[in-house]
This record gives structure tokens, sequence and C-alpha cells, in this order.
């Protein structure tokens, strides 16, 4: 039934380079489903007791590896930033990456700097890559206009676009090659190796002499080239590393990399099953998460594609579609998803890396932007660099649900404070800063129910607690 309502849908199209592209699309989508449904029918595909933490040679240290320049092997570099996800957690409409993080620029923006020094300093040419989604390509496209005359190549492409799927009848959503957008999705970054391959940017990357990828998401902001990493990729003939980092108890969430009876593969709390969670989550047994900064063999991408070798764990998500006419109920859906961090089990000699904390700085909630904004940073050639006299890492910083947009957030702080020396920061209710506000040691603004705190323009708060619905 799958597999007719897809054909239908194909037949919707009418230009027929686009139809081409499409029915990739859609067989696509249908091993997926199809690996779903038999998924489904197996139960779980991990047996708890094979899963033991990583050997040693599965993570090498970044401390191990020898500090390496090497710009011969940087032009045989490419860099790619997955860029399909809209900044909606953050209460922005359009990409995620255009959210202005620093001086007026967004993290594309910053992003782009990086690979024009690192062009500029050793005398390469490292294609910058962005891999969009249809929710995300006309606003990027608009914005990266700007570097046209710049010393930085650009390539685009569009990740797929595969149909949701009605949680009752099993069927595509859409029924339309032209259906609205709500009736798609975008399948996780793991869908970045076909979307590559099916575009002709890999074929393009290789032509040009390129051998290595290294991509990450657009929203950490540490995840910039580093030599040495790329070297010891050569060096091993590894066709994939994963950047992993120490897993600290407010990242027990995030996938852990596993040895699953001799191979590396990355484990994910959706694959856990109930009762081993607090196991997964304990950071003695399963030290490291992934940070999605991620190595890639370009040929081995081909390969794998290829012969149809990667069988990703499928992450089902349920969504809901609202209701277009008042009276209708909303349509539950799933949309069927992977990440690229599961690939790893596909890759000859892939192992992980375990990278110092800079390297993972993402920024997924207004407490991050304003940590990365701060003066705890300063801005190098699009790098953003912890200020050396601090040396136990960043704040805790948690502003409440009065700072979850980043248009609120703009509004209720004007002025970023001083945080070099804070160590914690509580932010709860109808909060405002002024400006020039220092902040020190542990600090806890609580403005109860219905009151309002505004702190004054140059106050000084060191491990103090402002509470309740004072005017200062
Ligand atoms: P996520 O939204 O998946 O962030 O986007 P996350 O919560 O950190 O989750 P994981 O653990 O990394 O999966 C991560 C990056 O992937 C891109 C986003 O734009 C972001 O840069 N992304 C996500 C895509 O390019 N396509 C997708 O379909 C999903």
């Amino acid at each position: 039934q799958m597999r007719n309502a897809l054909n239908r849908l194909a037949d919707t199209v009418e230009d027929p380079a686009e139809k081409k592209k499409f029915e990739t699309e859609m067989d696509n989508f249908f091993a997926l489903f199809r690996r779903y449904l038999q998924d489904k029918a197996r139960g779980t595909t991990l047996e708890w007791d094979r899963i033991q933490p990583p050997q040693p040679s599965q993570v090498v240290p970044y401390k191990s590896l020898p500090k390496r320049e090497n710009p011969e092997l940087l032009s045989k570099l490419a860099v790619l930033k997955l860029n399909g996800g809209l900044g909606t957690s953050m209460g922005c409409v359009g990409p995620k990456s255009v959210i202005e993080v620093r001086d007026g620029m967004s993290f594309l923006d910053l992003s782009v700097r990086q690979i024009e020094y690192l062009n500029r300093i050793y005398g390469v040419d490292v294609p910058f890559v962005l891999m969009n989604s249809f929710n995300t390509d006309e606003d990027t496209q608009n914005i990266i206009k700007k570097y046209e005359g710049h010393q930085i190549d650009i390539l685009t492409f569009n990740q797929s676009r595969y149909p949701r799927v009605a949680k009752d009848s099993l069927l595509p959503v859409p029924k339309d090659f032209n259906s609205p957008i709500t009736d798609w999705y975008p399948p996780g970054h793991g869908d970045v190796f076909e979307s590559l391959e099916n575009s002709g940017i890999l074929d393009e990357l290789i032509s040009r002499g390129k051998e290595y990828l290294f991509l990450s998401n657009i929203d950490n902001l540490g995840a910039v080239v580093d030599l040495s990493i790329l070297e010891h990729m050569c060096e091993t003939n590894a066709e994939y590393i994963m950047e992993l980092t120490d897993k600290t108890k407010a990242d027990v969430k995030g996938g852990t990399i596993i040895d699953y009876e001799g191979t590396v593969r990355l484990l994910e709390i959706a694959q856990v099953p109930k009762e081993h969670v607090q196991d997964f989550k304990s950071i003695k047994k399963f030290k490291y998460f992934n940070t999605n900064n991620i190595w890639l063999n370009l040929q081995a991408i081909k390969r794998v594609v290829q012969n149809h070798e990667l069988e990703l764990e499928i992450i089902p998500n349920g969504k809901s579609i609202p209701a277009d006419k008042s009276g209708e109920s909303d349509l539950s859906v799933i949309q069927l998803e992977t990440a690229v961090g599961a690939a790893i089990r596909h890759f000859e000699n892939a192992h992980g890396v375990n990278v110092p904390r800079r390297r993972f700085l993402p920024v997924k909630t207004c407490s991050d932007l304003m940590l990365v904004k701060s003066d705890l940073y300063s801005l190098k050639h699009g790098q953003l660099v912890m200020d050396s006299a601090r040396i136990d890492g960043a704040p805790l910083i948690k502003l409440g649900s009065h700072f979850k947009k980043v248009s609120e957030f703009q509004k209720r702080i004007t002025s970023i404070p001083r945080i070099i020396e804070l160590d914690h920061l509580t932010v709860t209710g109808d909060v405002t800063l002024g400006r020039g506000v220092t902040m020190k040691g542990t600090v806890i603004i609580v403005a109860n129910e219905g009151s309002t705190i505004e702190i004054p323009p140059g106050s000084i708060l060191e491990n103090v607690v402002v509470q309740g619905s004072l005017r200062l």
C-alpha cells in the first residue's frame, strides 16, 4: 500500500529531472519505512548484556595526538555544516543558523569567517558545504549571497524531503508533490550520506581532489577544523572519526559510544530498555558522549551509499499536524529519522577521539546564547576563545521560561552582564537586567508569580539571592 501511494505521489511530479530525483528519494524513504516495520516486528535490535564500554583502542585521547600542521592534507578537506534545522526551539522562525550570536554575526557568518581564515593562512581552498533542508534553503541562499565576492567557495545542497506518515493508516500524508510543507519532514542528519550522493555534491568534491569531510552541527561553535585530528585520521586509515567529549552529569542524555562484540557503535538513549536507563546515564560506565563533530572519508561514503550498506538505527518521532479547519482534529503522524553518529559501524577503522570540551560549544537555549555572547569569550577569526584566566570551565546558567525566545531574551537582557567570575546563575520569572551589570559567584534571581524584578544598571551581584517582587 505504501509503495503504491509513493508511486502515485511520483506521478504528480511534472518536470522529468525533478521526477527522477523524487523517485530516488521515495525509494530511499521506502527502504527506511520497510526497515521500520521489520524492526518493530523484531523488537529491539541490541542486547543489553552484549553492550560494553569502548575498549581503549576505540577511543584515542586527543592529548596523545602529536601537534601537526600539514597544509597538504588541508587541500584534501571539505567542511560541511548540518543546516537543515529551524530555530523553533529558541522561538525563531527560519533557519537556526541565522540567529545572531556575536558582534552582529550569525552561526553561518562565524563559520564562514573560520574557513576564510583557514584558507588565508594556509593558502588552501577548503570548500564550505551546507546541507540545507526544504525548510532552510531559501533563507540560507538569500543570506549567503553576501559572500559572493569573498575568497570562499560555498556549496549547498538540500537533504531529502520525506513524507510524514499518518499514525493510524501508516500511509503517506501528502497526496501531491506540491502538498503543503507540513506534510513533509527532513529525516535527520543521518540523511547526509544519501543526500550528498543524490545531489551530486559528493562526486563534485571527489572530482576536485577532496578526500576528507569534516562535518558538525551548525550550532556547535567549538567545531573548528583541527589539523591534528585530520593527520591522525590519515595515519590510521580511518574512514570515520567521531569526536567524543567527557560526559558530565549535565549531559547524561547524549549518545555514547559502545563496544558491541568487537565493533564500535553509537548508543542513543532511545535504544535503551527502561530498566537500563540509569546504567546508560552513568558517567562512570559510559564516560563519553558524541559531539556530532565527525570526520569522514569521501570515497568510503560513496562505497557505503552505492552498496546500500547503511542501515542506520531508526528514531521514530511522533508529531501532530494542526487541523486546518476548525472542527477537524489534529492529525497524529510519525516521521522516521536517522542520525549521522549511527553510521560509525559501517566504516573501516572507525573510532572515537576524546576531545577537550572546548570543541563542544553548542547553542541550544538562550542560556547558552548568553554564555557565548559574554566576556567569557573573545572572538578570533570567527572562533570563540575562552578567557585564559578562567580555569574551571564555563559557569552554569539557567534562565527560566521568560527567556525561552531569543526576542524575549534580547528584550530582558539588553546588555550581557560581565560574568567572568560567575559560577552559577539561575533566573526565574519576570526579570530584566539593566546595562553594565556584573555577576560573581552564585547569583539567584527569582521573581515571584505576578511580580517583576528589574536589576538596575551597573549593579554588582556577588553570591546573592534576589527574590520576591523587588525593584532594587
Ligand atoms: P538537532 O536538532 O538534531 O540537534 O540538530 P540536537 O538536539 O543537538 O540533536 P543531535 O543529538 O545532534 O541529533 C543538530 C544539527 O543537525 C541539523 C541541525 O540544523 C543542527 O545543525 N539537522 C537536524 C539537519 O541538518 N537535518 C535534520 O533533519 C535534522
